[in-house]
């Protein structure tokens, strides 16, 4: 294993993984530690998808290996990888449009392990908008109150480490600094978030630091205040 990868939190060891013939992520290689929010940025088709699969285990890897508080669970499936404390919220969402919110919050509920124990009226603390919908179907929440409820399904499954693909696309910017509140809040908790985002937008409100991935490969690792300050980096790699 490749030097100083973490023993706390996840940890991507020269990853590749693809479709097919195809390899769409070569040798990604990327900590996240908890109470970290690291943002993992590149246009549409860069890979930032895969690499999240790729971790959650919906694909295999075609090398490299991935691992959580130093253990490796690349070879393990889906569901031990959410027993490992990884959750995973992707870009469809993946809501049940036809139970409702509460009955939506029940299906993300795992086993309790020791530490953090989200409840629905936690969850309904920290997403206040979701409280007085409780009893209404998913299927007719707005598409802010959807991405709130994908997340706090995933919270009811106690994960430390969260995976969010792309949670502010087509939000109002109302809805995005909600958002972003609600990730502090879980930072301070002490869960580490990797963060897939297109542009810098709602990732310079909340992530530590930043890499960015185009054609599969990471070209730029750095804090996210140098990665605001840096216009050729963003305009070479990022849709400004
Ligand atoms: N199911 C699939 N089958 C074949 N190729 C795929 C599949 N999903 C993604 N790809 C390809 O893999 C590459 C990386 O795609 P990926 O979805 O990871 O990108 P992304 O960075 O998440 O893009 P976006 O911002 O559009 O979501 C792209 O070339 C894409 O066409
Ligand atoms: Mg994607």
């Amino acid at each position: 294993m490749s030097t100083n990868l973490t023993r706390n939190g996840l940890a991507l060891d020269a990853v590749s993984a693809g479709y097919g013939q195809a390899l769409a992520i070569r040798d990604i290689t990327l900590t996240v530690t908890p109470g970290e929010v690291v943002a993992l940025l590149g246009r549409n088709g860069a890979g930032k998808s895969t690499t999240l699969k790729a971790v959650m285990g919906m694909l295999p890897l075609r090398g490299g290996q991935v691992l959580m508080d130093g253990d490796e669970i690349s070879g393990r499936p889906v569901h031990a990888r959410a027993g490992a404390g990884i959750g995973y919220v992707p870009e469809d969402r993946r809501i049940f449009t036809g139970l409702t919110v509460a009955e939506n919050l029940e299906s993300g509920r795992r086993p309790i392990e020791a530490g953090r124990d989200w409840t629905p009226d936690r969850l309904f603390d920290l997403f206040p908008n979701l409280a007085p919908a409780r009893d209404r179907h998913a299927g007719q929440l707005s598409g802010g109150e959807q991405q709130m409820l994908a997340l706090a399904r995933t919270l009811m499954g106690n994960p430390r480490m969260l995976l969010l693909d792309e949670p502010s696309e087509g939000l109002a910017p109302v809805i995005v600094d909600a958002l972003a509140r609600v990730v502090k809040t879980l930072k301070q908790e002490g869960l580490g978030i990797l963060l897939c985002e297109q542009n810098t937008s709602f990732t310079t409100k909340v992530a530590d630091r930043a890499a960015i991935i185009e054609s599969g490969s990471l070209q730029y690792e750095g804090s996210m205040g140098q990665l605001a300050l840096d216009d050729a980096v963003r305009k070479r790699y990022l849709a400004v």
